[in-house]
């Protein structure tokens, strides 16, 4: 059986995909940065691995110990919603150290094993926030953005190693620990000139009466472009998203 790699499996669509893997039969690399093998099911098909994505060493060891594998998931990230005018430059270079040059990392950790046996596939999962002008997710979405346009150009160069490279573009998903962890990097909510935004925007985040995306969608469009070469590159998971996506289109 193929053994596939995940990334941010502590929660929400990594968790999810794990889950989703091993269900099919997959041997699965389930990585976190605090190790919590309980929240999966026990299966001899499942090691947990400890990785934090922005720290070589770590991305070294988790690769290392993982041994070969067939399909590398980057899926870890998170977001901050802030205007673009206030955002900490600290912020910002932690969204792109985590979203971007993490993801950036896996994949180049990874690629050298998958040349030689002229296999693999790397799928990274960005946001269909990169499809439109959203306010508050700025740098965001320019970190997600970037990582878009680094795998559109990495599929034309390693397709002649018969290695496939393909997006995975959520939409908005309430049910994941994404929204929390995006409050812990809010930031001029009270700013007088920003403070009507943040509560219109604030507010629609939380709507869940219109089309969202849901966890199982993700992991179904990760499977989908773990297994079918014929898969487009970008692929959207969620209701939300493929409305945006024919939009965009
Ligand atoms: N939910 C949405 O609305 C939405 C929409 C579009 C795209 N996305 C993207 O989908 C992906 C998964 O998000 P989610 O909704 O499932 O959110 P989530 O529940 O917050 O999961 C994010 C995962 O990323 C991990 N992570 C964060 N920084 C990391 C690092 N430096 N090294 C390794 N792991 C790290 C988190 O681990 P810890 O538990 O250690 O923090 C967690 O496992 C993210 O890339 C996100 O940007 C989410």
């Amino acid at each position: 059986m193929p053994t596939v790699l995940i990334t941010g499996c502590s929660s929400g669509f990594g968790l999810e995909t794990a889950r989703l893997f091993i269900d099919r039969g997959w041997n699965v690399v389930a990585t976190m940065r605090k190790p919590q093998p309980e929240i999966l099911p026990s299966s001899e098909r499942l090691i947990v691995l400890a990785l934090d994505i922005t720290n070589p060493d770590s991305v070294a060891q988790a690769v290392s110990d993982a041994g070969p594998i067939d399909v590398l998931v980057n899926n870890a990230g998170f977001g901050a919603p802030i205007p673009v005018e206030l955002t900490p430059l600290e912020t910002a270079r932690a969204l792109f150290e985590t979203n971007t040059l993490g993801t950036l990392a896996m994949t180049q950790a990874v690629l050298p094993q998958f040349r030689e046996r002229s296999a693999g596939v790397i799928i990274n999962v960005t946001s269909t926030v990169t499809l439109r002008p959203l306010p508050l997710v700025g740098v965001y979405r320019a970190s997600k953005a970037a990582v878009n346009a680094f795998t559109e150009s990495l599929a034309v160069e390693v397709e002649p190693f018969g290695v496939r490279v393909r997006l995975v573009l959520p939409g908005r998903s309430p049910e994941t620990r994404f929204s929390a962890t995006a409050r812990e990097h809010l930031y001029g909510v009270d700013h007088p000139a920003y403070a009507p935004l943040f509560q219109r925007v604030l507010a629609g985040f939380q709507d869940t009466t219109v089309p969202i995306t849901r966890a199982p969608d993700v992991a179904q469009a990760i499977w989908r472009a773990a297994i079918d070469p014929t898969a487009p590159m970008r692929i959207a998971a969620g209701a939300d998203a493929e409305l945006w996506m024919a939009q965009a289109s």
